[in-house]
Protein backbone atom coordinates (compact mmCIF):
# COMPACT_ATOMS: atom_id res chain seq x y z
CA UNK A 1 0.00 0.00 0.00
CA UNK A 2 0.88 3.32 -0.76
CA UNK A 3 2.14 6.46 1.75
CA UNK A 4 -1.13 8.70 2.11
CA UNK A 5 -0.86 12.42 0.44
CA UNK A 6 -2.10 15.63 2.09
CA UNK A 7 -2.04 18.25 0.07
CA UNK A 8 -2.87 21.04 2.34
CA UNK A 9 -3.85 24.70 2.28
CA UNK A 10 -4.24 25.67 -1.50
CA UNK A 11 -5.17 29.22 -2.29
CA UNK A 12 -7.52 27.43 -4.80
CA UNK A 13 -8.72 24.07 -4.64
CA UNK A 14 -11.05 23.70 -8.09
CA UNK A 15 -12.79 20.90 -7.54
CA UNK A 16 -15.75 20.65 -10.16
CA UNK A 17 -17.53 18.10 -7.70
CA UNK A 18 -20.79 17.35 -9.15
CA UNK A 19 -20.81 16.50 -12.93
CA UNK A 20 -19.58 12.58 -13.35
CA UNK A 21 -22.29 11.31 -15.19
CA UNK A 22 -23.19 13.89 -17.69
CA UNK A 23 -20.46 16.25 -19.33
CA UNK A 24 -21.23 20.49 -18.37
CA UNK A 25 -22.96 22.35 -20.42
CA UNK A 26 -23.56 26.57 -20.55
CA UNK A 27 -23.15 28.04 -17.14
CA UNK A 28 -22.19 25.35 -15.60
CA UNK A 29 -18.82 25.26 -17.25
CA UNK A 30 -18.13 28.03 -15.26
CA UNK A 31 -19.29 26.14 -11.76
CA UNK A 32 -15.45 25.44 -10.67
CA UNK A 33 -17.17 23.93 -7.09
CA UNK A 34 -13.95 26.35 -5.72
CA UNK A 35 -12.66 25.31 -1.82
CA UNK A 36 -9.87 28.61 -0.87
CA UNK A 37 -7.66 27.16 1.80
CA UNK A 38 -8.85 23.46 0.49
CA UNK A 39 -6.92 20.67 0.76
CA UNK A 40 -7.20 16.98 -0.09
CA UNK A 41 -6.28 13.21 1.81
CA UNK A 42 -4.88 10.83 -0.62
CA UNK A 43 -5.18 6.92 0.03
CA UNK A 44 -5.15 4.01 -2.16
CA UNK A 45 -4.48 5.63 -5.09
CA UNK A 46 -7.80 7.27 -4.23
CA UNK A 47 -9.15 10.38 -3.32
CA UNK A 48 -10.19 10.07 0.28
CA UNK A 49 -11.61 13.84 1.41
CA UNK A 50 -11.86 17.08 0.10
CA UNK A 51 -12.49 19.84 2.16
CA UNK A 52 -10.83 23.19 3.67
CA UNK A 53 -7.29 22.56 5.52
CA UNK A 54 -9.14 23.14 8.74
CA UNK A 55 -11.63 20.64 8.50
CA UNK A 56 -8.84 17.94 7.07
CA UNK A 57 -6.44 18.65 9.35
CA UNK A 58 -9.29 17.69 12.47
CA UNK A 59 -10.33 14.52 10.56
CA UNK A 60 -6.93 13.35 9.59
CA UNK A 61 -4.89 14.81 12.96
CA UNK A 62 -4.22 11.06 14.34
CA UNK A 63 -2.49 10.06 10.95
CA UNK A 64 -0.51 13.47 10.33
CA UNK A 65 2.53 11.98 10.30
CA UNK A 66 2.13 8.83 8.19
CA UNK A 67 1.24 11.12 5.64
CA UNK A 68 3.50 12.82 2.69
CA UNK A 69 2.17 16.56 2.97
CA UNK A 70 2.82 18.92 -0.29
CA UNK A 71 2.24 22.48 1.03
CA UNK A 72 -0.08 23.76 -1.50
CA UNK A 73 -0.55 27.37 -0.13
CA UNK A 74 -0.41 30.45 -2.89
CA UNK A 75 -1.05 27.93 -5.25
CA UNK A 76 -3.93 26.79 -7.17
CA UNK A 77 -4.92 23.01 -7.42
CA UNK A 78 -6.92 21.24 -10.15
CA UNK A 79 -7.70 17.70 -11.08
CA UNK A 80 -5.03 16.64 -13.17
CA UNK A 81 -5.59 17.64 -16.77
CA UNK A 82 -7.06 15.47 -19.47
CA UNK A 83 -6.24 15.77 -23.54
CA UNK A 84 -8.81 13.81 -25.31
CA UNK A 85 -7.52 14.14 -28.57
CA UNK A 86 -3.51 13.30 -29.61
CA UNK A 87 -1.59 11.45 -32.09
CA UNK A 88 0.98 10.48 -29.62
CA UNK A 89 2.53 7.34 -31.46
CA UNK A 90 4.63 8.61 -34.29
CA UNK A 91 8.03 9.02 -35.45
CA UNK A 92 9.77 11.67 -37.33
CA UNK A 93 8.95 15.05 -37.11
CA UNK A 94 7.75 17.97 -40.33
CA UNK A 95 9.03 21.50 -39.55
CA UNK A 96 10.17 21.50 -43.58
CA UNK A 97 6.28 21.82 -43.80
CA UNK A 98 5.81 24.43 -41.27
CA UNK A 99 8.58 25.88 -43.21
CA UNK A 100 6.69 25.41 -46.44
CA UNK A 101 3.34 26.47 -45.03
CA UNK A 102 4.80 29.87 -43.92
CA UNK A 103 5.78 30.44 -47.62
CA UNK A 104 2.56 29.58 -48.91
CA UNK A 105 1.85 26.06 -49.26
CA UNK A 106 -1.43 24.86 -47.67
CA UNK A 107 -1.59 21.75 -45.19
CA UNK A 108 -4.09 19.85 -48.08
CA UNK A 109 -1.64 20.52 -51.05
CA UNK A 110 1.09 19.23 -49.12
CA UNK A 111 -1.06 15.84 -48.34
CA UNK A 112 -1.83 15.35 -51.70
CA UNK A 113 1.28 16.06 -52.95
CA UNK A 114 2.37 12.96 -50.73
CA UNK A 115 3.81 15.26 -47.43
CA UNK A 116 1.25 15.64 -44.39
CA UNK A 117 0.34 12.45 -42.91
CA UNK A 118 1.42 10.60 -45.32
CA UNK A 119 4.99 11.87 -44.45
CA UNK A 120 4.50 10.78 -41.21
CA UNK A 121 3.04 7.20 -41.72
CA UNK A 122 6.45 6.36 -44.16
CA UNK A 123 8.63 7.54 -40.92
CA UNK A 124 6.30 5.65 -38.61
CA UNK A 125 6.20 2.55 -40.71
CA UNK A 126 10.35 2.46 -40.71
CA UNK A 127 10.70 3.48 -37.30
CA UNK A 128 11.20 0.12 -35.18
CA UNK A 129 8.57 -0.81 -32.50
CA UNK A 130 11.55 0.17 -29.56
CA UNK A 131 12.62 3.24 -31.25
CA UNK A 132 8.06 4.46 -31.65
CA UNK A 133 8.05 3.43 -27.53
CA UNK A 134 11.46 5.51 -26.72
CA UNK A 135 9.93 8.75 -28.80
CA UNK A 136 6.21 8.11 -27.26
CA UNK A 137 7.27 7.87 -24.03
CA UNK A 138 9.24 10.73 -23.81
CA UNK A 139 5.96 12.80 -25.19
CA UNK A 140 4.11 11.46 -22.49
CA UNK A 141 7.02 13.19 -20.24
CA UNK A 142 6.37 16.02 -21.41
CA UNK A 143 2.71 16.02 -20.66
CA UNK A 144 3.08 15.24 -17.47
CA UNK A 145 5.42 18.22 -16.99
CA UNK A 146 2.80 20.11 -18.33
CA UNK A 147 0.12 18.91 -16.05
CA UNK A 148 -1.42 16.60 -18.00
CA UNK A 149 -2.15 13.03 -16.11
CA UNK A 150 -4.08 11.45 -19.03
CA UNK A 151 -3.87 11.16 -23.12
CA UNK A 152 -6.08 9.58 -25.61
CA UNK A 153 -4.06 8.12 -28.37
CA UNK A 154 -5.01 7.29 -31.67
CA UNK A 155 -3.19 5.49 -34.07
CA UNK A 156 -3.38 5.96 -38.01
CA UNK A 157 -0.12 6.45 -38.93
CA UNK A 158 -0.08 3.23 -40.07
CA UNK A 159 -3.26 2.73 -42.89
CA UNK A 160 -1.99 -1.08 -43.54
CA UNK A 161 -2.39 -3.55 -40.77
CA UNK A 162 0.95 -4.30 -39.66
CA UNK A 163 1.79 -0.76 -38.97
CA UNK A 164 -1.43 0.23 -37.00
CA UNK A 165 -1.38 -3.04 -35.23
CA UNK A 166 2.41 -1.72 -34.34
CA UNK A 167 0.88 1.95 -32.69
CA UNK A 168 -2.04 0.20 -31.16
CA UNK A 169 0.75 -2.09 -29.23
CA UNK A 170 2.94 1.02 -28.79
CA UNK A 171 -0.33 3.00 -27.36
CA UNK A 172 -1.05 -0.20 -25.32
CA UNK A 173 3.11 -0.39 -23.66
CA UNK A 174 2.96 2.84 -22.71
CA UNK A 175 -0.08 2.31 -20.62
CA UNK A 176 1.27 -0.11 -18.85
CA UNK A 177 4.93 1.45 -18.34
CA UNK A 178 4.24 5.10 -18.38
CA UNK A 179 2.18 6.43 -15.30
CA UNK A 180 -0.03 8.17 -17.60
CA UNK A 181 -3.11 6.75 -18.57
CA UNK A 182 -3.47 6.00 -22.33
CA UNK A 183 -6.64 5.80 -23.89
CA UNK A 184 -6.84 3.70 -26.83
CA UNK A 185 -8.46 4.83 -30.78
CA UNK A 186 -8.36 3.49 -33.88
CA UNK A 187 -8.12 5.65 -36.65
CA UNK A 188 -7.16 3.91 -39.55
CA UNK A 189 -9.07 6.19 -41.28
CA UNK A 190 -6.56 8.69 -41.04
CA UNK A 191 -6.18 8.96 -45.19
CA UNK A 192 -6.85 7.73 -48.14
CA UNK A 193 -3.06 5.23 -48.38
CA UNK A 194 -1.70 6.07 -52.04
CA UNK A 195 -2.23 2.89 -53.73
CA UNK A 196 -5.82 2.79 -52.58
CA UNK A 197 -6.29 6.58 -54.18
CA UNK A 198 -7.95 5.27 -57.61
CA UNK A 199 -10.15 2.68 -55.12
CA UNK A 200 -10.92 4.62 -51.83
CA UNK A 201 -14.21 2.05 -51.30
CA UNK A 202 -12.23 -0.62 -51.83
CA UNK A 203 -10.34 0.95 -48.10
CA UNK A 204 -13.19 1.48 -46.37
CA UNK A 205 -14.38 -2.00 -47.53
CA UNK A 206 -10.91 -3.38 -45.63
CA UNK A 207 -11.24 -0.99 -42.48
CA UNK A 208 -14.74 -2.75 -42.22
CA UNK A 209 -14.36 -6.21 -42.86
CA UNK A 210 -10.70 -6.46 -41.74
CA UNK A 211 -9.18 -4.31 -39.67
CA UNK A 212 -12.06 -2.83 -37.24
CA UNK A 213 -12.81 -6.31 -36.50
CA UNK A 214 -9.61 -7.65 -36.14
CA UNK A 215 -9.05 -4.58 -33.69
CA UNK A 216 -12.32 -5.28 -31.61
CA UNK A 217 -11.46 -8.48 -31.36
CA UNK A 218 -7.38 -7.81 -29.73
CA UNK A 219 -9.36 -5.34 -27.31
CA UNK A 220 -6.50 -2.89 -29.16
CA UNK A 221 -9.12 0.48 -28.60
CA UNK A 222 -12.09 1.56 -27.38
CA UNK A 223 -13.06 4.28 -30.06
CA UNK A 224 -13.25 4.56 -33.58
CA UNK A 225 -12.15 7.71 -35.61
CA UNK A 226 -12.33 8.86 -38.88
CA UNK A 227 -10.93 11.95 -40.98
CA UNK A 228 -14.22 13.31 -42.67
CA UNK A 229 -12.93 16.06 -44.72
CA UNK A 230 -13.16 17.21 -48.48
CA UNK A 231 -10.80 14.99 -50.53
CA UNK A 232 -10.18 12.48 -47.26
CA UNK A 233 -13.65 10.44 -46.40
CA UNK A 234 -16.35 11.78 -47.31
CA UNK A 235 -19.49 11.95 -45.11
CA UNK A 236 -21.23 8.50 -45.87
CA UNK A 237 -17.53 6.51 -45.97
CA UNK A 238 -17.35 8.05 -42.23
CA UNK A 239 -20.82 6.57 -41.40
CA UNK A 240 -20.27 3.35 -43.09
CA UNK A 241 -16.85 3.18 -41.16
CA UNK A 242 -18.50 4.42 -37.40
CA UNK A 243 -21.45 2.29 -37.81
CA UNK A 244 -18.61 -0.84 -38.69
CA UNK A 245 -17.06 0.15 -35.57
CA UNK A 246 -20.38 0.40 -33.35
CA UNK A 247 -21.12 -3.10 -34.49
CA UNK A 248 -17.55 -4.08 -32.99
CA UNK A 249 -18.47 -1.83 -29.36
CA UNK A 250 -15.98 0.48 -30.85
CA UNK A 251 -17.56 4.09 -29.98
CA UNK A 252 -17.57 6.45 -32.61
CA UNK A 253 -15.34 9.83 -32.67
CA UNK A 254 -14.80 11.73 -35.46
CA UNK A 255 -12.64 14.97 -36.85
CA UNK A 256 -15.30 16.65 -38.38
CA UNK A 257 -15.46 20.30 -40.03
CA UNK A 258 -11.47 21.06 -39.71
CA UNK A 259 -10.87 22.56 -43.08
CA UNK A 260 -14.18 22.75 -45.59
CA UNK A 261 -17.61 22.48 -43.85
CA UNK A 262 -18.84 18.82 -44.54
CA UNK A 263 -21.70 18.21 -42.05
CA UNK A 264 -19.58 16.40 -40.07
CA UNK A 265 -21.36 17.47 -36.87
CA UNK A 266 -24.67 16.51 -37.86
CA UNK A 267 -22.89 12.74 -38.95
CA UNK A 268 -21.66 12.94 -35.12
CA UNK A 269 -24.94 13.50 -33.87
CA UNK A 270 -26.89 10.91 -35.87
CA UNK A 271 -24.11 8.03 -35.55
CA UNK A 272 -24.08 8.83 -31.90
CA UNK A 273 -20.49 10.03 -31.22
CA UNK A 274 -19.16 10.68 -27.94
CA UNK A 275 -17.04 13.38 -29.56
CA UNK A 276 -16.78 15.69 -32.51
CA UNK A 277 -13.07 17.30 -32.56
CA UNK A 278 -11.85 20.09 -34.32
CA UNK A 279 -15.10 21.50 -36.01
CA UNK A 280 -13.92 24.72 -37.38
CA UNK A 281 -15.84 24.89 -39.72
CA UNK A 282 -19.02 23.70 -38.04
CA UNK A 283 -22.63 24.86 -39.23
CA UNK A 284 -25.36 25.79 -36.48
CA UNK A 285 -27.23 23.19 -37.66
CA UNK A 286 -24.51 20.93 -36.50
CA UNK A 287 -23.51 22.21 -33.36
CA UNK A 288 -27.61 22.26 -32.29
CA UNK A 289 -27.65 18.66 -33.17
CA UNK A 290 -24.80 17.93 -31.51
CA UNK A 291 -26.15 19.94 -28.42
CA UNK A 292 -29.33 17.86 -28.57
CA UNK A 293 -27.70 14.64 -28.38
CA UNK A 294 -24.93 15.76 -25.84
CA UNK A 295 -21.86 15.16 -28.12
CA UNK A 296 -18.78 16.41 -26.76
CA UNK A 297 -17.26 18.80 -28.60
CA UNK A 298 -13.11 18.59 -28.50
CA UNK A 299 -11.84 21.85 -29.52
CA UNK A 300 -8.35 22.50 -30.66
CA UNK A 301 -6.76 25.69 -31.26
CA UNK A 302 -3.65 24.91 -31.05
CA UNK A 303 -4.01 23.12 -34.72
CA UNK A 304 -6.24 26.20 -36.15
CA UNK A 305 -3.09 28.47 -34.69
CA UNK A 306 -0.60 25.99 -35.96
CA UNK A 307 -2.29 26.02 -39.41
CA UNK A 308 -2.99 30.03 -39.51
CA UNK A 309 -7.18 29.58 -39.73
CA UNK A 310 -9.46 30.85 -37.82
CA UNK A 311 -10.55 28.64 -34.49
CA UNK A 312 -13.70 27.26 -34.04
CA UNK A 313 -15.92 28.89 -32.24
CA UNK A 314 -16.58 27.83 -29.11
CA UNK A 315 -18.17 30.37 -27.85
CA UNK A 316 -21.10 29.82 -29.76
CA UNK A 317 -21.09 26.38 -29.10
CA UNK A 318 -21.08 26.68 -25.22
CA UNK A 319 -24.17 29.30 -25.83
CA UNK A 320 -26.05 26.67 -28.21
CA UNK A 321 -25.72 24.14 -25.28
CA UNK A 322 -22.97 21.78 -26.61
CA UNK A 323 -20.49 20.50 -24.20
CA UNK A 324 -17.13 21.61 -24.65
CA UNK A 325 -13.76 20.04 -24.41
CA UNK A 326 -9.82 21.51 -25.07
CA UNK A 327 -7.01 18.98 -26.44
CA UNK A 328 -4.00 19.51 -27.83
CA UNK A 329 -4.68 17.17 -31.09
CA UNK A 330 -0.69 16.75 -30.19
CA UNK A 331 1.20 15.45 -33.66
CA UNK A 332 3.76 16.28 -35.90
CA UNK A 333 1.38 18.14 -38.60
CA UNK A 334 -0.77 20.40 -37.92
CA UNK A 335 -0.12 21.08 -33.93
CA UNK A 336 3.42 20.04 -32.36
CA UNK A 337 2.55 20.45 -29.20
CA UNK A 338 2.16 19.31 -25.59
CA UNK A 339 1.31 21.79 -23.56
CA UNK A 340 -2.51 21.59 -22.86
CA UNK A 341 -2.27 24.51 -20.72
CA UNK A 342 -1.58 27.05 -23.70
CA UNK A 343 -4.29 25.62 -25.52
CA UNK A 344 -6.43 27.06 -22.39
CA UNK A 345 -4.91 30.18 -23.10
CA UNK A 346 -5.81 30.00 -26.61
CA UNK A 347 -9.54 28.91 -25.60
CA UNK A 348 -9.54 32.63 -23.94
CA UNK A 349 -8.12 34.31 -26.70
CA UNK A 350 -9.08 32.65 -29.80
CA UNK A 351 -12.68 31.24 -28.82
CA UNK A 352 -14.04 33.47 -26.20
CA UNK A 353 -13.86 31.17 -23.50
CA UNK A 354 -13.51 32.01 -19.98
CA UNK A 355 -10.75 31.34 -17.82
CA UNK A 356 -13.39 29.39 -15.84
CA UNK A 357 -14.79 27.49 -18.61
CA UNK A 358 -11.23 26.58 -20.32
CA UNK A 359 -10.40 24.15 -17.05
CA UNK A 360 -13.64 22.83 -17.25
CA UNK A 361 -12.70 21.98 -20.78
CA UNK A 362 -9.58 19.94 -20.05
CA UNK A 363 -10.93 18.48 -17.48
CA UNK A 364 -14.13 17.33 -16.20
CA UNK A 365 -15.82 17.76 -19.89
CA UNK A 366 -12.44 16.04 -21.66
CA UNK A 367 -12.40 13.17 -19.51
CA UNK A 368 -16.28 12.77 -20.82
CA UNK A 369 -15.09 12.97 -24.14
CA UNK A 370 -13.11 10.03 -23.90
CA UNK A 371 -15.88 8.07 -21.48
CA UNK A 372 -13.91 8.69 -17.97
CA UNK A 373 -16.06 10.97 -16.37
CA UNK A 374 -16.53 8.55 -13.45
CA UNK A 375 -13.07 7.82 -13.00
CA UNK A 376 -11.14 11.61 -13.38
CA UNK A 377 -11.62 15.08 -14.60
CA UNK A 378 -12.78 16.27 -10.58
CA UNK A 379 -11.96 16.06 -7.71
CA UNK A 380 -14.22 14.11 -5.11
CA UNK A 381 -14.09 11.10 -2.56
CA UNK A 382 -13.55 7.80 -4.34
CA UNK A 383 -12.59 9.62 -7.80
CA UNK A 384 -8.82 8.60 -9.27
CA UNK A 385 -6.07 10.24 -7.49
CA UNK A 386 -5.09 12.48 -10.48
CA UNK A 387 -4.10 16.01 -9.04
CA UNK A 388 -2.67 18.67 -10.61
CA UNK A 389 -0.41 21.82 -8.53
CA UNK A 390 0.22 25.34 -10.61
CA UNK A 391 2.50 28.06 -8.99
CA UNK A 392 -0.31 30.38 -8.95
CA UNK A 393 -2.38 31.82 -6.68
CA UNK A 394 -5.67 31.53 -8.63
CA UNK A 395 -7.35 30.32 -11.98
CA UNK A 396 -7.11 33.56 -13.85
CA UNK A 397 -3.56 33.82 -13.23
CA UNK A 398 -3.19 30.37 -15.05
CA UNK A 399 -4.36 31.65 -17.90
CA UNK A 400 -3.32 35.48 -17.47
CA UNK A 401 0.39 34.44 -17.20
CA UNK A 402 0.64 32.71 -20.34
CA UNK A 403 3.38 30.92 -22.72
CA UNK A 404 4.62 29.48 -19.52
CA UNK A 405 5.21 25.95 -17.90
CA UNK A 406 2.86 26.97 -14.18
CA UNK A 407 3.27 23.43 -13.66
CA UNK A 408 4.88 22.35 -9.93
CA UNK A 409 3.50 19.20 -8.87
CA UNK A 410 1.10 16.30 -9.71
CA UNK A 411 -0.02 13.49 -8.40
CA UNK A 412 -0.68 10.49 -10.29
CA UNK A 413 -2.77 7.71 -8.91
CA UNK A 414 -1.60 8.81 -5.73
CA UNK A 415 1.64 8.96 -6.51
CA UNK A 416 3.70 12.45 -6.67
CA UNK A 417 5.41 12.26 -9.81
CA UNK A 418 6.33 15.56 -10.86
CA UNK A 419 7.95 17.80 -7.90
CA UNK A 420 8.92 21.52 -8.34
CA UNK A 421 8.20 21.40 -12.22
CA UNK A 422 10.59 17.98 -12.96
CA UNK A 423 9.86 14.84 -13.14
CA UNK A 424 10.64 12.35 -10.03
CA UNK A 425 13.66 10.41 -11.11
CA UNK A 426 12.06 6.95 -10.97
CA UNK A 427 9.28 8.17 -13.68
CA UNK A 428 11.86 9.96 -15.69
CA UNK A 429 13.01 6.66 -17.09
CA UNK A 430 15.23 6.80 -20.33
O1 LIG B 1 -6.11 16.15 -36.17
N1 LIG B 1 -6.72 16.21 -39.37
C1 LIG B 1 -6.19 15.13 -39.36
N2 LIG B 1 -5.30 14.64 -38.53
C2 LIG B 1 -4.50 15.40 -37.64
C3 LIG B 1 -3.25 15.87 -38.27
C4 LIG B 1 -2.32 14.77 -38.55
C5 LIG B 1 -1.05 15.16 -39.23
O2 LIG B 1 -0.96 16.19 -39.92
O3 LIG B 1 -0.11 14.37 -39.06
C6 LIG B 1 -5.30 16.51 -36.99
O4 LIG B 1 -5.13 17.69 -37.29
FE1 LIG C 1 -6.41 14.94 -34.75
Amino acid sequence: MSKAVFIRNAAQLVTLKGSSDIPRVRAEMSELGMIENGSIWIEDRTIQAVGTDVELAAKYKPRLAEAEVIDASGKLVTPGLVDPHTHLVFAGSRENEFNMRLQGATYMEIMNAGGGIHATTRATKAAAREELFHQSYQRLNQFLRHGVTTVEAKSGYGMDWETELKQLEVAKQLNEQHVIDVVPTFMGAHAIPEDYKRRPDEFVKLLVEEMIPKVAELGLAEFNDVFCEKGVFTPEQSRVILEAGKRHGLIPKIHADEIEPYEGAELAAEVGAISADHLLKASEQGMKAMAEKGVVGVLLPGTAYFLMAESANGRKMIDLGVPVALSTDCNPGSSPTVSLPFIMNLGCLKMGMTPAEVITAATINAAHAINRGHEIGSLEVGKKADVTIFNVENYMKLQYLYGVNHTDTVVKNGQVVVRGGHLVAEFSLS
